[in-house]
C-alpha cells in the first residue's frame, strides 16, 4: 500500500487570520463537520489564547466534531498552552500545536532571544503540552530560514521532550522546491530521533511556490502536509488542500503516496468556505475554479464531446462537481426538489428544507429553469444564515441616469413590517442608505463582489459584501435573480450577523 500522507487543516486557524474572515462558533463549527466529511486528518480550529471567542468555538469543535485530531495552536508560553489544552481536552484525539521561531531573525529581531534560551523554551513549552496531552506539535517558526545544525538541535530536543509532531514551515513562503525539498532529506538523514515523530510542512504562498515546495517536501520524505482550502491564509495564503490532494491523486504513479481525502467533497468544502468566509474564488483557480472544467474554444469543446480525456485530466465529478441533466422549474414539486437535493449530497432537516423550499419558488417564479449551481447557492446562503433580527420582504427602486436613484425597502422585525425609503448616488447605495435607516445601524462598505452563478441573461446573482459596523467587519451574502435585490439581501445579512454578534 501507498505511503500515506496525513492532511492537516489549517483554514479554521491560518485561513481564518486573513482580515475580515473571522468566524463565530456557528460557522467554525459547520465548517469543522464539512473538513471531517472531507476526510482530513487533522483541523487545526484555532488559536485559543487570541479571544475568549476563539477559545470556545476551538472547545465546541473539540466536543462535536469526531473523526479528525482536534489542534489547538499555542505560542511556547504556558498560559497560551493551558488555554489549548483547555479548548481541545474534549476531543476524541486531542492535539496541542506549539510554535517558537528559530530562524537568527525571529530570535534576534522578534524574540530578543539567543539560541541556547529559544532552545530551552521550547523544551519547556513541549514538556508542558506533554503533561496535559499525547500528540504534541511543535513548529519551528520559519524554519526554512532556520540554520540547519540549530534547527536539528531543537527537532532532537522537541522529539525528547515528547513531541509527536515535528513542523518546519516555510512561513514567509520563501523557500524554492528543490532546496525545500532537500531540506527534508538533509532533516531525515540528520536526525535518527524524526523516525519517532511525523515530519510535517506548512507552506505559504508568497512567491506563489507553497503547493510546489510542500510536493517537494512529500517526495523528500514529510509525512504531514499543512494546508487550507481554497489556499486561504495569512498573506498569500497557504498551500492549497483541493490542489494538493488532487495532484497526488491524478499523479499517483509519481509520487507513490496517498490521502485519506474523500474527493468529492472537495467542491461542497471550497464552497462553504468561500462563503462563510465571504472570499470568493478566482474563476481561474485549479481544481474548483469557475472555468477550471469549462471548455471555451471550438477545438477544445469538439475534443471534450468525442472524448473528454482529450482535454480532461480530472473528471468533475470526481471534485463533486456534478451536471444534472433534469432543470428545476417552478412546477417541480417538493419531491423533486428533495431528490435533487439528495443528488447533490444535501440532507436537510425539515425545518431548512421549508426555508430552501420558499426560496426556490421565490426564485423560480422569477427564474425560469433553476439548475444545481443556483440550487447550491440558495442552499449554502441558507444554511449559512444566522438568526434575523430583520429578514427581508420587498425592494421598489426608481433610477436612471436623469434622476437621483430612490429605494423603497420594507423589512420585517418580530412579525411586523418596517418599510422606508431613501435616496443614494446610485441603486445599490439608495437600497444600503434604506436599509441602515430601518435597522438603526450605520454601515462602512469595505468591499463588495457580484457574480452570476450561471451563465444567462437570466442568472442568479450572488453578491457578497464586507461591511464595518461599529469597528467591526461583518460578511454577509445574497442571491436574487435581481442583482440590487441580491446585494440589499448581502448587505442586511451582514447587519444580521452585527445583530446575533452583539446579543
Ligand atoms: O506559518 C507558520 O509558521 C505558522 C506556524 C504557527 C505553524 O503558521
Ligand atoms: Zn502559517
Amino acid at each position: 500500500m501507498a505511503r500515506k500522507i496525513h492532511i492537516f487543516d489549517t483554514t479554521l486557524r491560518d485561513g481564518e487570520q486573513i482580515p475580515g474572515a473571522k468566524l463565530n462558533k456557528n460557522q467554525k463549527l459547520e465548517i469543522a463537520h464539512q473538513l471531517a466529511r472531507l476526510g482530513v486528518d487533522v483541523i487545526e480550529a484555532g488559536f485559543p489564547c487570541s479571544s475568549p471567542e476563539d477559545l470556545q468555538a476551538v472547545k465546541a469543535v473539540a466536543q462535536q466534531v469526531k473523526g479528525p485530531a482536534i489542534a489547538g495552536l499555542a505560542r511556547a508560553v504556558e498560559k497560551d498552552i493551558d488555554l489549548a489544552w483547555e479548548a481541545v481536552k474534549d476531543a476524541e484525539r486531542p492535539r496541542i500545536h506549539v510554535f517558537l521561531g528559530s530562524s537568527d531573525i525571529h530570535l534576534q529581531k522578534k524574540l530578543r532571544q539567543d539560541r541556547d534560551k529559544a532552545l530551552h523554551m521550547a523544551v519547556e513549552a513541549v514538556r508542558h503540552a506533554k503533561k496535559y496531552c499525547e500528540d504534541v506539535e511543535y513548529s519551528t517558526e520559519d524554519g526554512s530560514r532556520t540554520d540547519f545544525e540549530y534547527l536539528c538541535r531543537i527537532i532532537e530536543a522537541a522529539i525528547g521532550a515528547g513531541a509527536t509532531v515535528i513542523n518546519v514551515p516555510d512561513t514567509v513562503g520563501y523557500a524554492i522546491p528543490d532546496e525545500y525539498g532537500g531540506l527534508v532529506r538533509k532533516l531525515r538523514e540528520a536526525v535518527p530521533a524524526l523516525d519517532r515523530a511525523l515530519l510535517s510542512v506548512h507552506c505559504h504562498n508568497d512567491l506563489g511556490l507553497a503547493v510546489a515546495n510542500s510536493l517537494a517536501a512529500v517526495q523528500n520524505g514529510a509525512d504531514q502536509v499543512e494546508c487550507t482550502i481554497n489556499g486561504l491564509g495569512e498573506r498569500a495564503g497557504n498551500a492549497s488542500l483541493e490542489e494538493i490532494v488532487m495532484i497526488l491523486k491524478t499523479r499517483e504513479a509519481s509520487y507513490g503516496v496517498r490521502t485519506d481525502i474523500k474527493t468529492e467533497e472537495i467542491y461542497r468544502t471550497s464552497r462553504m468556505v468561500s462563503r462563510l468566509m465571504n472570499i470568493p474564488v478566482q474563476p481561474n483557480k485549479a481544481i474548483i475554479g469557475s472555468n477550471a472544467f469549462s471548455h471555451s474554444s471550438g477545438i477544445h469543446q469538439d475534443g471534450i464531446l468525442k472524448d473528454r480525456s482529450t482535454y480532461e485530466i480530472i473528471k468533475p465529478e470526481d471534485v463533486g462537481i456534478r451536471q444534472h441533466k433534469i432543470v428545476l422549474t417552478a412546477r417541480s414539486g417538493r419531491a423533486a426538489l428533495g431528490h435533487r437535493l439528495k443528488e447533490m449530497g444535501y440532507e436537510l432537516e425539515k425545518e431548512l428544507f421549508e426555508r430552501v423550499h420558499q426560496r426556490f419558488l421565490n426564485v423560480a417564479d422569477r427564474k425560469k429553469e433553476i439548475t444545481s449551481e443556483d440550487l447550491r447557492s440558495i442552499v449554502e446562503i441558507e444554511m449559512t444564515k444566522v438568526t434575523e433580527t430583520f429578514s427581508f420582504n420587498s425592494l421598489q427602486i426608481m433610477s436612471g441616469n436623469t434622476m437621483v436613484p430612490l429605494a423603497s425597502v420594507t423589512l420585517v422585525r418580530g412579525g411586523e413590517k418596517i418599510t422606508d425609503a431613501a435616496t443614494g448616488n446610485g441603486p445599490v447605495d439608495a437600497v444600503f442608505n434604506c436599509i441602515e435607516r430601518i435597522v438603526g445601524e450605520q454601515g462602512k462598505l469595505q468591499d463588495f463582489d457580484l457574480k452570476a452563478v450561471t451563465t444567462g441573461k437570466d442568472a442568479l446573482g450572488e453578491a457578497m459584501v464586507r461591511v464595518d459596523i461599529q469597528g467591526t467587519v461583518y460578511s454577509g451574502i445574497g442571491t436574487s435573480p435581481d442583482v440590487i435585490e441580491a446585494t440589499g439581501r448581502a448587505y442586511l445579512n451582514a447587519f444580521n450577523r452585527f445583530f446575533a454578534n452583539a446579543h
